[in-house]
Formats: C-alpha cells, sequence, structure tokens
C-alpha cells in the first residue's frame, strides 16, 4: 500500500486548489510543533516534565510544566516562517503579534497548547488544539480586535491527540483527516481518510459531578439517557469522560457520541467551562465537517460572534441526532 505522508496529502490538496502554499506551509510547522510536544510529553518524568510550573495563566489556573512548554514550542515553531501576523493562546494573556525582525503573513493561529492538563501526571492522552483565520487587511500591527471573527471565518482547525499514538486531525473544510504519528521515520502517515461522526449513538460523555448544578434541559436530557431501555429512548447508552478535550472528541470521531460540557449555575458568571476561540471554534469546525453538529445548547457555536479572546461558551457536539435533541430541549423550554 502506498503510503502518504502530510506533505504529500497537503501537496495534492494543494493541487486541487484547497489551500494555498502559505496556509500549507502553515500546516507543516504546526506538525512540526506537534512532533516536538509528543517527544516531550512521551518522556514523562524521564525529562523531568510533569508537575506544576509554579505560575497561573490568564484564566487564573495552575500552569503546568508541560502547558508551559508546549506553549512556547508552538510560538517558536510559528514566529519565523513568515505565513502569520499574530498568534493567540489559552496561556497567554494578550495576543502575540509577530515580530517586526521576522515578516508577516496574512494568518491568525489560536492554540489550545496543551489540552487536558489534569490528566499530564496520571499518564493519560492529551492534546493540543489549533484555529487559523485570515487576518483582515489594513492594519500595520494586529490587534485582538483582528480575531473577533465568528468559527464560520475559520480557513483551517486541528487537533492532535498524544496517546498510545500520537495523531493529528485537520480540516480545512473540505472532510476530516486524520494522520498517525511514525516515530521511527518522524512523519505524519494518512491513515484515517474523510472521518465521519455517526448520526446516532449510544455513547455520551459528560462530568456527571456538576449535575447538580446542570440546567433543567440538561437534567432532562441525561436522565433520558441513563434511564436506557426502560425510559422514553428505549434503549441503553454508555458513559466516557476522558477530561481531555482531545480525546473525547477523537472518540467520537473514531465511533460517534456526543460530548457535553453545558452551562451551569457555577459557570453562569464566565459562560461555560471551554474556550471559545481555541476550543469550542476548531472543534465544532472539525465536528461539522465530519458531518456532526456542534451547539452552546440554544444556538450554533460557529455563528457566535466572539467579544473577548479568552471567552468561553458551553458546548455540545458531536452526533447530529443527539445534538438536534438536546439543542430542542434547550430551545423549547
Ligand atoms: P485545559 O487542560 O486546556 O485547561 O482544558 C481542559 C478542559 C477540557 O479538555 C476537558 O474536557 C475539561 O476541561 C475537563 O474539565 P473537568 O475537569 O471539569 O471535567
Ligand atoms: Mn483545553
Ligand atoms: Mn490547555
Amino acid at each position: 500500500m502506498r503510503r502518504v505522508t502530510l506533505t504529500q496529502f497537503l501537496i495534492e490538496q494543494q493541487r486541487k486548489g484547497l489551500m494555498g502554499a502559505d496556509l500549507r506551509l502553515l500546516m507543516e510547522v504546526v506538525a512540526r510543533a506537534v512532533k516536538a510536544i509528543a517527544v516531550n510529553v512521551s518522556k514523562g518524568a524521564l525529562a523531568d516534565v510533569l508537575g506544576e510550573a509554579g505560575s497561573d495563566n490568564v484564566q487564573g489556573e495552575a500552569q503546568k510544566k508541560l502547558d508551559v512548554i508546549a506553549n512556547d514550542i508552538l510560538i517558536q515553531a510559528n514566529e519565523w516562517g513568515g505565513h502569520l501576523a499574530a498568534m493567540a493562546s489559552e496561556e497567554v494573556e494578550e495576543i502575540r503579534p509577530i515580530p517586526s525582525d521576522y515578516p508577516r503573513g496574512g494568518f491568525l493561529l489560536l492554540f489550545d497548547p496543551l489540552d487536558g492538563s489534569s490528566n499530564i501526571d496520571v499518564n493519560i492522552s492529551v492534546g493540543t488544539i489549533f484555529s487559523v483565520l485570515k487576518c483582515p487587511e489594513g492594519n500595520a500591527v494586529p490587534t485582538e480586535a483582528d480575531f473577533m471573527q465568528p468559527g464560520t471565518s475559520q480557513v483551517a482547525a486541528g487537533y492532535s491527540v498524544y496517546g498510545p499514538a500520537t495523531q493529528l486531525v485537520l480540516t480545512v473544510g473540505d472532510g476530516v483527516h486524520g494522520f498517525t504519528l511514525d516515530r521511527e521515520m518522524g512523519s505524519f502517515i494518512y491513515t484515517h481518510p474523510n472521518m465521519t461522526i455517526p448520526e446516532d449513538t449510544k455513547e455520551y460523555a459528560i462530568n456527571a459531578s456538576n449535575q447538580r448544578y446542570w440546567e433543567p434541559p440538561v437534567q432532562r436530557y441525561i436522565s433520558e439517557l441513563q434511564a436506557g431501555k426502560e425510559g422514553p429512548r428505549e434503549r441503553d447508552f454508555n458513559m466516557r469522560w476522558v477530561a481531555s478535550m482531545v480525546a473525547d472528541v477523537h472518540r467520537i470521531l473514531t465511533r460517534g457520541g456526543v460530548f457535553m460540557y453545558p452551562m451551569d449555575s457555577k459557570m453562569q458568571a464566565q459562560g461555560g467551562k471551554l474556550r471559545l476561540m481555541y476550543e469550542a471554534n476548531p472543534m465544532a469546525m472539525i465536528v461539522e465537517a465530519a458531518g456532526g453538529a456542534a451547539t452552546t445548547g440554544r444556538e450554533r457555536i460557529l455563528s457566535i460572534q466572539p467579544t473577548k479572546l479568552h471567552q468561553r461558551v458551553p458546548v455540545v457536539l458531536g452526533s447530529k441526532n443527539e445534538v438536534e435533541r438536546v439543542t430542542r430541549y434547550h430551545n423549547e423550554g
């Protein structure tokens, strides 16, 4: 069988007119950074990368050493190539325009360098999530306002999952494509063409410890799933919760399911748990491109007009019929 590398895949996408040379370079650079992050993640205690960094990020969350390492790798890999105008990261409060000693390109890159940080020290899958926007023309130096574009404006999105294998999943709008890292060769191989999410599922993912804070539509939906064969759904459902969004979403892209981090009473003031611009939007683009759906419970995630870089939103995504049902429950009540 002919092994197609990520590089070949991207060149073929460019030939089909699905991406330009600069977006292709951006994808290559992100993939290179992902490989470097994978090396660090997989060394674990041997490289002294576990544990706390001793600092807090903009969200007031304690940073792990790997949060900081992954962030530094992504910034250093991307700032000199000439493909970006600016970057934004979960771990950095302000946007980061490309320094003036490097050429400035036309794209904005946003990322969650290490998703699922609470799983680092216990050797459970973590990942990286990224979103690509076009920088509006006109400003000499990009500002935060340039990033305030709805998810529908994303030109590409992707994530990597550092699990038993390292995988990279990406979309430029034309289907969702998965690659597996061949560690000996050091290259990503195209192993999962055209990933799709089945419309129906018997599997759901939610942090059930928050149940007492959920709104009535979520209480209703989950209790119907839990009632199984004897309940209104007349079948049994299974539950999984990795607590790494990348791993939960990757499972859904592989075999279907619904993932929810809904609004709840303790997160009302902050708007939800997950971050719109570098968690919800890229995952929503991928999920929709794979035939699934993604809403806040009330509206399509990709249609939200962002107002803040680190804005949070409720998230319901995955198999279309389940997401539509949850959204209907919210909008009926
Ligand atoms: P991060 O590690 O980037 O802060 O993101 C963690 C997120 C997401 O990956 C996961 O689904 C969720 O937080 C888990 O939250 P709980 O610990 O509340 O279950
Ligand atoms: Mn995250
Ligand atoms: Mn993170």
